[in-house]
């Protein structure tokens, strides 16, 4: 398996960061959006953390530019047609998904690998789509995507032993560390990351303490980075619903039930930094 060519489709938070970091390794990167508004914002995300790269002394000024001039925008699904892995990154709805695998796969050809982000999706159930379940894994990358050094590769009952492999040599081609997982909803990352940031929310509605003293408690007590409301707010409550929802109904576990108040804050389109308002206030950043 030669990969030279990446397919990338959905060009949110997840798939542009996805595309910037395949640019910058020096594959020909084509990403999809579904219009052109979508597509200029992406493109405009990924410009933006390249600039953000080099101000911070991560990137030389002409490898911005020889990423740049090895990324293409599309609104296009003909466009993937001859990439080597195609890595799909949009809103995480099964039945969204499956369609669009379904036509991918008559798109994009034989020898090409299907790879999902989903975090907590079945990936065998995606790969069901295509005819390719020996060539279909998932790749979760994590936010944001420049920075954070681990991919989960996951493989299926189907997954090719060698694709396997070489799909992981690849993520350390991308500077990035793989960890092998299994398809469980959830991987391993979120089975242990999403009853963390779940319980604190469910802390704050029992009052244990304010959202400040939460996190603060949790960043200078363990030494995370950000607190666990800041990082709700940083991936988004919105997200955080889904997947809690979908890793609820799978394992039936109190653990992963969306307690009230994500609820109602979703409802309530508080989502965190994306809509300037979450369990903290953005609209002056
Ligand atoms: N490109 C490349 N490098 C960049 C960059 C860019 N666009 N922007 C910043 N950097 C570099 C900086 O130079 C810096 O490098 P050094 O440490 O070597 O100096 C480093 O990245 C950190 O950058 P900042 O100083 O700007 O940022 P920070 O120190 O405030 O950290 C953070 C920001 C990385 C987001 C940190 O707060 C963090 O790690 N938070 C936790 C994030 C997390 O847990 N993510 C996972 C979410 S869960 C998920 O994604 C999966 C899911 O399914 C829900």
């Amino acid at each position: 398996m030669q990969i030279e060519k990446v397919g990338v489709v959905g060009c949110g938070l997840m798939g542009a960061g996805i595309a910037e970091i395949c640019a910058k390794s020096g594959y020909e990167t084509v990403v999809r959006e579904v219009n052109d508004e979508l597509l200029t914002k992406g493109l405009d995300r990924i410009g933006r953390s390249l600039d953000k790269a080099v101000c911070k002394g991560k990137l030389e000024e002409n490898k911005k530019e020889e990423a740049l001039g090895k990324l293409t925008g599309t609104t296009n699904l003909e466009d993937l047609a001859d990439c080597d892995l195609v890595v799909e990154a949009i809103i995480e709805s099964l039945e969204h998904k499956c369609e669009l695998y379904a036509a991918l796969d008559g798109i994009v050809k034989k020898s090409g690998v299907f790879a999902s982000n989903t975090s907590s999706l079945t990936i065998t159930e995606m790969a069901m789509a295509t005819k390719r379940t020996e060539r279909f894994l998932g790749l979760h990358f994590f936010n944001p995507v420049p920075i954070m050094k681990l991919v989960e590769v996951v493989r299926t009952i189907m997954t090719d032993d060698q694709v396997f492999e070489e799909t992981k040599e690849f993520i350390r081609s991308l500077g990035k560390e793989p960890v092998s997982c299994q398809d469980n909803s959830g991987f391993i990352v979120n089975r242990l990351l999403v009853p963390y940031l779940l319980d604190a929310i469910r802390g704050l509605e029992e009052g244990i303490g304010t959202v400040e003293d939460i996190d603060k408690a949790m960043q200078l007590g363990c030494g995370y980075p950000m607190g666990p409301l800041t990082l709700l707010d940083f991936v988004g409550l919105d997200t955080t619903y889904y997947i809690a929802n979908i890793m609820f109904e799978e394992y039936r576990e109190k653990r992963f039930a969306p307690p009230p108040l994500l609820k109602q804050m979703v409802l309530a389109g508080r989502l965190g930094r994306k809509s300037g308002r979450g369990f903290y206030d953005y609209s002056n950043s």
